[in-house]
C-alpha cells in the first residue's frame, strides 16, 4: 500500500507501513460511545486499511469487564454503541469484521494458556498496566483480570493471526508482550504457529481533551464522535487555548493550545492552518474566530457520521445481525488457532 493512503506514519521501530498481506486486529473496550480522540488516533487508519488488508475489529468487552465489573450493564449496552459508531464512521461490515470478544470462546482458552508463559512481576512491569493502577487507585487491590489483560490481549491479537495492529502509543507495551508470548508459544510448538505483530501508529500525536488534560469520559472533556452541533459549539468553546492571550491583537502561543491541536488533527487544508498559526503568533487573531473555524471543520466531519447514526440506531436488528455474523466468522478463524495452540502445550491428544 502506498504511504498516500495513511500518511506518514511516526517514525520507530514499533511502528511501520502496512502490507497488503497484513492481518489488522484492533479493539475497543466498550465503555461508552467513541470521541474524536479515537478518531485521530485510530479509526482513522482502520478505514484506510479497509478493503486493502483483511481487519478484524474487537469490541472486547471482556476487556472492559476487567476494571468495571461492578458496572456490567452499563458495558453490555456500549457494545451496540461502539457497533453504531464503527458503522457510522464508515467501517463496512462486508469488508471488516466486527466481533463481540466474550462471544469468542477461544480467546479466553488462550489466554488460560498464555497466563503459563507470563510472570506475575512481568504483569506488574507493564508501563501501560502501572499508568492505569495508578490513576484507577487500585493500589493493593488491583483484580487479577486487571492485571492479566495484557495475556488476554496477546490472545485477542495472535488468535487472528494478526500482524498489524492499529493503536495509540500507550499500547506499544501490550504489542511488546504479545510478541514475547508469540515466541515463547512457537519455541513450545518447536515451530512458527503464530506471527508477531507491529502495531502502525498514527500521524497524529495523541489528541488532549478540550481542556488540555488527558481525553477522558469521566472528565467529560473528550468530544463525542456522535456529538450534536450544540455539544461541539460548546466544548469547542470550552476549549482551552493561551491563558496569557488576552486580547485579539496580543500574540498567542499555538504551543499547546487545544485549538491548534485539533485543527492539526483534523482540518485538511493545511496552509491555512499555517497561516492561522502564523497570524496568532503575531497577534491578530482572536480566540473566538480561531475557535469558529474548528467549529465549522468538526461539525463538516462529525456532521455525516451523526446522520448515518442515528439512522443504524433505528435499526437493532441490522447491527445484531453485522456482530453475530462477525462472531461466527471470528469463531471460525480463532478456533483453529486454538487448536494450534493446544497442539503446542501438548494438549491435542485428549479428543471429546
Ligand atoms: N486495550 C485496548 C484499549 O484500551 C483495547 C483492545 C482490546 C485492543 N483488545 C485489543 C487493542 C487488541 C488492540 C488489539 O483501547
Amino acid at each position: 500500500m502506498s504511504t498516500t493512503i495513511l500518511g506518514p506514519s511516526r517514525v520507530g521501530e514499533s511502528s511501520s507501513q502496512p502490507r497488503a498481506t497484513d492481518v489488522v486486529l484492533t479493539g475497543d473496550r466498550p465503555t461508552g460511545s467513541l470521541h474524536l480522540g479515537h478518531y485521530a488516533g485510530s479509526l482513522r487508519s482502520r478505514l484506510a486499511l479497509q478493503g486493502h488488508c483483511a481487519q478484524t475489529l474487537l469490541i472486547a468487552d471482556l476487556q472492559a469487564l476487567t476494571d468495571s465489573s461492578g458496572r456490567a450493564a452499563d458495558v453490555a449496552r456500549h457494545v451496540m454503541e461502539v457497533a453504531l459508531d464503527y458503522l457510522a464512521i464508515g467501517i463496512d461490515p462486508a469488508q471488516t469484521t466486527i466481533a463481540v470478544q466474550s462471544r469468542l470462546s477461544a480467546l479466553a482458552e488462550l489466554t488460560v494458556l498464555y497466563l503459563n508463559l507470563v510472570t506475575v512481576s512481568r504483569l506488574e512491569r507493564n508501563p501501560t498496566v502501572k499508568a492505569e493502577v495508578e490513576l484507577r487507585g487500585f493500589e493493593r487491590d488491583i483484580p487479577a483480570g486487571f492485571l492479566c489483560y495484557p495475556v488476554s490481549q496477546a490472545a485477542d491479537i495472535s488468535g487472528f493471526r494478526a500482524t498489524l495492529v492499529p493503536v495509540g502509543d500507550d499500547q506499544l507495551p501490550m504489542i511488546e508482550q504479545t510478541n514475547e508470548i508469540v515466541r515463547r508459544v512457537n519455541r513450545l510448538a518447536g515451530a512458527s504457529v503464530l506471527p508477531e505483530c507491529r502495531a502502525l501508529l498514527s500521524s497524529t500525536p495523541r489528541l488532549p481533551g478540550v481542556d488540555g488534560r488527558k481525553a477522558s469520559k469521566s472528565l467529560g472533556n473528550a468530544i463525542p464522535l456522535s456529538a450534536t452541533a450544540d455539544e461541539i459549539r460548546r466544548l469547542v468553546r470550552a476549549m482551552y487555548t493561551d491563558p496569557g492571550h488576552v486580547r485579539a491583537s496580543a500574540p498567542g502561543r499555538v504551543e499547546g493550545n487545544v485549538v491548534f491541536a485539533y485543527l492539526d488533527a483534523f482540518d485538511r487544508d493545511l496552509t491555512t492552518v499555517t497561516e492561522l498559526k502564523e497570524r496568532y503568533r503575531g497577534g491578530g487573531l482572536g480566540d473566538v474566530a480561531l475557535k469558529r473555524r474548528l467549529e465549522g471543520v468538526l461539525e463538516a466531519l462529525v456532521a455525516p457520521i451523526r446522520a448515518r447514526r442515528a439512522e443504524l440506531a433505528r435499526d437493532h436488528a441490522y447491527v445484531m445481525e453485522v456482530l453475530r455474523a462477525g462472531n461466527e466468522r471470528a469463531n471460525v478463524i480463532t478456533e483453529a488457532v486454538l487448536r494450534d495452540v493446544r497442539g503446542a502445550f501438548a494438549l491435542e491428544g485428549f479428543a471429546a
